[in-house]
Formats: structure tokens, C-alpha cells, sequence
């Protein structure tokens, strides 16, 4: 590894959304609004606040909206001058200004971990960050910013974390390994498993879609084999990257929302709303008019 820094984050956005159709027929899931700003963007201003100047978004077919998103809009952004709407002007130039974005195409839906490695060389020999923009994270310090701070300590992999209980476990990644006595939010991971069932998950430690990875990874994951649901697996590829170097899981502070299921986005989109200044107030109004 040549550098120590976190200048890089990863997006794997080039899966079909399948549970929003038929919204995500024409528009990415990626692009679906929490409140008024599409669920990605969370991410990406995440990533900024760690630290990260450089965003690889892995795209597919019919995920140009994204790309749109991040980009100048000569034509909105000329109307709004015109009309003098200086606050909405303000609003879309500060996502194109945001910070450098690339783009690399995943011409087949082949798991997460063939994701990841399709950002070989945008990435280069260096540690990233991988954010899955599904996963919404509410927290005081962004959950990435907590994980860099580990990483400029341990100098390793890693993974986000969260206690799943029951059966839903069975929907993760889960970690084997337990908190370190010095650190009671750090896991020194010994395996991990993808999706298991209730019974063989090795903990209640499911992985929550935040990684820092070495860039030893890609290596690796050009050697494992196809798992779970016949996709290339990054859970299985950092099982493999576990035989040559040490790492760590972080139960990090904060609240998760899986933004890719329905009730995930709703419960998100209330929350996010209650707290907003121009809404919040009307809203609860409204909410406790339902006397539910
Ligand atoms: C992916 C990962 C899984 C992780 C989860 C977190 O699964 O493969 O290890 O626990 O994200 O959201 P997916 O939700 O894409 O099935």
C-alpha cells in the first residue's frame, strides 16, 4: 500500500431497483427522492465530509439520470438567473460543484464484489472507501468519517456494522469476530459469511454498507469464486483478503434506514422530513391529525 489516505469512495449503483417497480423503470433507484434530494446524494455528501474528494460511481444500462444529476444543468440553471432565483440556482450548482465524479460501466449484474472490481483502475494502489447508496445513515459524525478515523489508527479493512436480531440476519453479510476490549466499537474479524441462514450466522454482527478496503482486495476478488445467488460476493472477497491481512468491523453511531426497500424509505422520508425546518413543523401537524 503506497498511501494512507481515503481520497476515493465507490458506488456500486448499477442494480435494477426491482422492489420500487414500477418507479424504477425509467428512473434509477439511486435517483428515488429522500424528501427532496435522491437517495445517492446522501452518500456522496457523506463521502465528502471523510474526507473523500474523488467519487467512482459503477454504473449500468439506464442510469444516465445519475450522471445528469452531478452535472451542470446549463438549461434549469440559465432559467433560474433569468427568473432570479437565486436560492434554487444555489441549490443545483452546489451538487455540480460538489466534487470530482467518474463513471465506470458494469455491463452485467454480477454481484457486488464484480462491482467493486470493475473500479480497478479508477481506484488504483491505494485504500478506498465502498458506500452502498442504499444504505441511508443518519449520524451526528458521518458513519464514514467515524470509519476513517479507525482506519488512520489500524491501517486495515473496514467493514460497518450493526446488530441484526431474528431471522432477518439472513439478508446480510454477518461478521465472526467480537468487539475488542479496548475499543468496544472495533470487531477483530475472524470470517465472514454472506446471507446465512439463522442458524450458521457466527454473530449478530451484520455488515452495513460502508467498507474501507485495501486496494489488495482486487486481487483477491479476481480469485473467488462465484457464491451466494451465483454473483461474485464482496463478502466472500474479503473473506479471502482475511488469509493475507488483518480486519476489523465498526459498530459505528448512528441510524440506518435501508433506503432500498418501501417501509425503509418511508420510515426514512418521515424522519428526515420531521426534522426539517420548512416541513417539520405542518407535517407533525399533519401526522398527529391521523390520531392513529
Ligand atoms: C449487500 C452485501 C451484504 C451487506 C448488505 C448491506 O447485500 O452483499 O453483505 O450486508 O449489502 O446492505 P444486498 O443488500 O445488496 O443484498
Amino acid at each position: 500500500m503506497t498511501k494512507t489516505k481515503v481520497r476515493k469512495a465507490v458506488f456500486p449503483a448499477a442494480g435494477f431497483g426491482t422492489r420500487f417497480l414500477p418507479a424504477t423503470k425509467s428512473i434509477p433507484k439511486e435517483m428515488l427522492p429522500l424528501v427532496d434530494k435522491p437517495i445517492i446524494q446522501y452518500g456522496v455528501e457523506e463521502a465528502i465530509a471523510a474526507g473523500c474528494d474523488q467519487i467512482v460511481i459503477v454504473t449500468g444500462r439506464g442510469k444516465s439520470a445519475i450522471e445528469d444529476h452531478f452535472d451542470v444543468s446549463y438549461e434549469l440553471e440559465t432559467m433560474l438567473e433569468k427568473r432570479g432565483k437565486k436560492e434554487l440556482l444555489a441549490v443545483s450548482r452546489n451538487v455540480s460543484n460538489m466534487v470530482n465524479l467518474s463513471y465506470v460501466r458494469q455491463k452485467e449484474a454480477m454481484g457486488l464484489g464484480h462491482a467493486v472490481l470493475m473500479a480497478r483502475d479508477l481506484v488504483g494502489d491505494e485504500p478506498f472507501a465502498v458506500i452502498l447508496p442504499d444504505d441511508v445513515i443518519d449520524a451526528k459524525v458521518g458513519c464514514l468519517k467515524q470509519m476513517v478515523d479507525v482506519f488512520e489508527k489500524v491501517q486495515g479493512s473496514i467493514l460497518a456494522t450493526q446488530i441484526v436480531e431474528g431471522p432477518g440476519i439472513s439478508a446480510y453479510g454477518v461478521l465472526d469476530g467480537e468487539l475488542m476490549k479496548g475499543d468496544p466499537r472495533v470487531i477483530d474479524v475472524k470470517g465472514l459469511v454472506e446471507k446465512p441462514k439463522m442458524a450458521d450466522a457466527p454473530s449478530k454482527h451484520a455488515i452495513i454498507g460502508r467498507y474501507i478496503l485495501t486496494p489488495e482486495i482486487f486481487e483477491v476478488l479476481e480469485k473467488t469464486p462465484l457464491g451466494v445467488g451465483g454473483e461474485l460476493q464482496l463478502t466472500d472477497g474479503i473473506k479471502g483478503l482475511l488469509q493475507k491481512e488483518k480486519v476489523y468491523g465498526y459498530s459505528f453511531e448512528g441510524k440506518r434506514y435501508d433506503a432500498g426497500d418501501k417501509l425503509g424509505l418511508m420510515t426514512a422520508t418521515v424522519d428526515y422530513a420531521l426534522r426539517r425546518d420548512d416541513l417539520g413543523p405542518q407535517f407533525r401537524e399533519y401526522l398527529k391529525s391521523l390520531k392513529l
